[in-house]
């Protein structure tokens, strides 16, 4: 059994989408045809949050549920059929009868609001934000705030009405939306797979990993979908959407993380949200590095999983899961009876050239997993942008230190700290994310001024930047070794 369309709610209304419909931009698609011209498209690329609007989850679960759960992205870089078994709501569904939604009102009453256009993603970003806090800090409004961009109010009365609402319960979109029908469909949806085809392209979704595995190996080519914040992004600037696609949002082993004592591990499916909250016990200074990365309207959504396979040089997670023992899952079909064969490929391995991994054809990766960040190691992760929240890196470092003796222990008539080992890597160096195992030899024994300066010159002189538009290969170079400078000075002085 199949079904040949994607299943949403709308505003509380049930939607089955078909075909040309279902393989459109979400945005498009509730402005052309759902008629909801309240959400805008300014930049077609998640940078600008005009188009936001709020998601529940969808998670095939064998657990009833008893609420759906709500949370802001950017619908015009994802299709309408990866939004099968959710519940959307847009700007429109937000006033309560003849009353305007906390959000709308504070906003209307800020005066934060010029021409207008970026209202309906500041209102559904705020009131994200309000589906989880009562009220808000200053820090809370401007993280949820960060993948918001206007340009003619200033974002002065934005900030105040998002310091001054108060959530109410008569408003909040978890209860408003959670109607039984609408949770139904949402389970129902889990159980069928999906196959939505328009004009030689097809979407597949199916509900187990032997039949996802059968599909690529018999469809060449075909890409996977983690959220499109990837592929969105270049389908609007005018590539076409690959004909052969699958997403494997309703195959349950994806969603899930395991914790062990030495590491954890998660599915294909598991948020950069998610990963970030999960991250704060295992890898600390992972997760305050995903603070930097995005917008909640795209970590929301988006893939750890993604980032890896997108294989881009500077994609942000690749140099901490360098230096932390990071190893891919894969499976793919052994045999025609549609066997799943599964293998890990440490990250060391996984890239092979520009944008290239060394996956075989057919592989699907399942899983991530990495090491936790052990109490005697001191770890650091940075990157250079040219602003700090929502920019691509030009060069990002992961640098790790297994220490005997203490952080900070480098000043006059104490004794230096003494590296007992070493992990380096770095991205935006050359065409993969590069681990450095000769500079991290360099770097073993006493750290003190002269070895810094040494292995920073190292650094320099044994990477091979390119020049683009985010800095020439000069730049990278000297931006490359002064970060390892910076960490190296601060682990010995504290
Ligand atoms: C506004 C904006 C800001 C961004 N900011 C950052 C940032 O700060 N740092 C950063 O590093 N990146 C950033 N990105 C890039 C992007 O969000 C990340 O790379 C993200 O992790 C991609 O995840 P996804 O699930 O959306 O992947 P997708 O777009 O769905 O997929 C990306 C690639 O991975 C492949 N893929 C996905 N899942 C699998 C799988 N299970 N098996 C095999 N292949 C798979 C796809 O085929 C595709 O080639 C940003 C993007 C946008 C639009
Ligand atoms: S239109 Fe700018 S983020 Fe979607
Ligand atoms: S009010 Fe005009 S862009 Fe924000």
């Amino acid at each position: 059994m199949m079904r040949d369309f994607a299943l949403i709610h709308l505003n509380g209304v049930r939607r089955e989408i078909r075909g040309r419909e279902a393989l459109m931009m979400l945005a498009e698609w509730l402005r052309k045809e759902a008629g909801l011209s309240g959400t805008k498209i300014v930049c077609a690329e998640g940078d600008c949050g005009a188009c936001t609007v709020l998601r529940s989850s969808c998670q095939p679960s064998a657990q009833p549920i008893s609420q759906l759960s709500f949370e802001a992205m950017n619908s015009c870089i994802a299709t309408v059929a990866q939004m099968d078994g959710t519940h959307i709501v847009t700007v429109e569904g937000m006033q309560c009868g003849d009353h305007l939604s906390p959000a709308q009102e504070a906003m209307r009453r800020c005066h934060a609001s010029q021409c207008g256009y970026c209202t309906p993603g500041f209102v559904m970003a705020m009131s994200a934000m309000l589906e989880r806090h009562d009220q808000a800090d200053a820090r809370t409004a401007s993280n949820y705030l960060t993948g918001n961009l206007c340009r003619c109010t200033g974002y002065a009365p934005i900030i105040e009405a998002a310091l001054t609402v108060r959530a109410t319960e008569t408003h909040s979109v978890a209860r408003r939306y959670s109607d039984p029908q609408s949770i139904k469909d949402s389970v129902a949806s889990t159980k069928l797979s999906m196959l939505v085809e328009y004009e030689g392209t097809k979407l597949f979704a199916p509900v187990s990993l032997r039949e996802a595995v059968t599909f690529t190996s018999i469809n060449p080519g075909t890409r996977v979908l983690g959220a499109a914040t990837d592929i969105g992004v270049h389908v609007n600037k005018g590539k076409p959407l690959p004909t052969s696609l699958i997403s494997l949002h309703l195959i349950p082993e994806l969603y899930e993380t395991k914790l062990t004592r030495s590491g954890v591990t998660f599915g294909s499916r598991v948020t950069l949200a998610e990963v970030r909250r999960v991250s704060e016990d295992v890898a600390p200074e992972f997760a305050r590095f995903l603070n930097l990365f995005a917008s909640p309207q795209i970590k929301n959504v988006a893939t750890l999983v993604g980032n890896i396979a997108n294989a881009s040089p500077i994609g942000d997670t690749l140099p901490f899961l360098l230096i932390a023992g990071g190893e891919v899952h894969v499976a793919s079909r052994q045999g025609a009876k549609g066997v799943v064969r599964k293998r890990k490929i440490p990250m060391t391995d996984l890239y092979v050239g520009y944008k290239k991994l060394s996956l075989e054809p057919g592989e699907i990766i399942t899983h991530i997993s990495f090491d936790r960040t052990g109490a005697n190691d001191v770890m650091s992760l940075c990157k250079v942008t040219q602003r700090k929240d929502l920019d691509i890196s030009a060069v990002s470092g992961a640098f790790s230190l297994t220490l005997k003796g203490r952080r900070g222990a480098g000043g006059k008539g104490k004794a230096a700290p003494n590296v007992v080992s070493a992990r380096i890597a770095y991205g935006g160096v050359a065409a993969t994310p590069v681990r450095m195992p000769e500079v991290e030899l360099a770097l073993c024994g006493e750290l003190n001024q002269a070895r810094i300066e040494s292995v920073a010159l190292l650094i320099a002189g044994s990477i091979k930047p390119i020049s683009d538009v985010r800095g020439s290969a000069s730049y990278r170079r000297v931006a490359a070794a002064n970060l390892f400078r910076r960490f190296g000075n601060e682990v010995l002085h504290g």
